[in-house]
């Protein structure tokens, strides 16, 4: 039996952006994760993949083509170079919320090329996976810049150029980042594709706004990695006006925003696609509590405190 796993993770500044080439910054969220368990089946069982949290149990064989755990099995069983043909259950399970932006689905396709890997005792670098779990990635959400696949792979805190740059990034000072749940599912691809209509009617508001996004994110950058943790505070007040004004905020995102700013948050911002999903707010050891308080009180149904280093 093997067991692998990947953890979830969060858009600190660009979301968006980062579509269109524009720079962001990831960072690794350990306390969620996702697991794959890799074992041997009956002799002729093929190969069977269990996702325990929905308590279904899919074959190979049987699943549509385009199904994203088949995809992920065939291309990780491809890229190994050890063929289909073996008799496998995969078990999958998560604690990352679903389509909150948490990176719950490339988590899962990371632990399951980290679980195959490994059972077939071929080693796969960071880049090699990233690769692989992009593929499935893109077949559904369209039109996806990479980031989360990359900042699960690699599992450190990075700066993000598509089909560019991805480096690690070297945080200064350790920083408290409170990530709240509106309890809405906001599905990545509608909200990438209602922006990409906005941006194809009003291409130069939007190509504008973008590039006000990337400075931010390398002004961000900067704040990171010399630790001036108030200006990153500003930063993500800045970063949260511009995504509003590309129309992907919501009133609960509003409401935790605010909440959290008012409640002595040093910045809040929604992070990833919006329209929903999680907001995150920058707070001090001494803010942390109340901030926690003011967010629950304003709505939010999980709450995730996590230290970025
Ligand atoms: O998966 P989410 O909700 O973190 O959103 C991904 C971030 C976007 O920039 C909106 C899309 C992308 O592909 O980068």
């Amino acid at each position: 039996m093997t067991v692998a796993y990947a953890s979830g993770k969060v858009i600190l500044f660009g979301e968006h952006a980062v579509v269109y080439g524009r720079p962001a910054i990831a960072v690794p969220v350990t306390q969620v994760r996702a697991q794959a368990v890799v074992e041997g089946a009956a002799k002729g069982r093929g190969i069977a993949i269990v996702a325990q949290d929905l308590g279904q149990t899919y074959l190979l064989d049987q699943t549509p083509p385009d199904d994203p755990l088949r995809q992920i099995v065939v291309l990780t069983l491809q890229r190994l170079g050890v063929g289909l043909a073996h008799d496998l259950t995969i078990t999958i399970s998560s604690t990352i919320p679903i389509a909150r932006g948490l990176g719950s689905g490339a988590a899962i396709s990371t632990a399951i090329v980290r679980a195959l890997s490994k059972y077939f005792d071929k080693e796969l670098s960071p880049r090699a996976i990233s690769d692989l779990v992009y593929e499935v990635e893109k077949i559904h959400h369209g039109t996806p810049s990479g980031i989360d696949n990359t900042v699960i792979a690699y599992e450190v805190p990075i700066y993000f150029v598509k089909s560019q740059t991805c480096e690690a990034l070297r945080v200064k000072r350790p920083f408290i980042i409170i990530i709240a749940d509106t309890g809405v599912q906001s599905p990545t691809k509608v909200a990438v594709a209602e922006v990409r209509r906005a941006w194809e009617r009003e291409p130069s508001r939007y190509d504008r706004l973008f590039d006000q996004m990337g400075e931010v994110a390398i002004r961000a950058r900067r704040a990171i990695e010399e630790g001036t943790i108030e200006e990153m505070g500003h930063l993500m007040n800045e970063n949260h006006r511009l995504l509003r004004l590309i129309g992907v905020s919501s009133p609960e995102l509003e409401d935790l925003v605010r909440a959290a700013r008012e409640a002595g948050a040093l910045g809040a911002k929604l992070s990833g696609a919006g329209r929903g999903g999680n907001m995150i707010a920058l707070v001090s050891e001494e803010t942390e509590k109340p901030v926690v308080r003011a967010l629950r009180e304003a709505g939010a149904k999980h709450l995730i405190v996590t230290e970025v280093k």
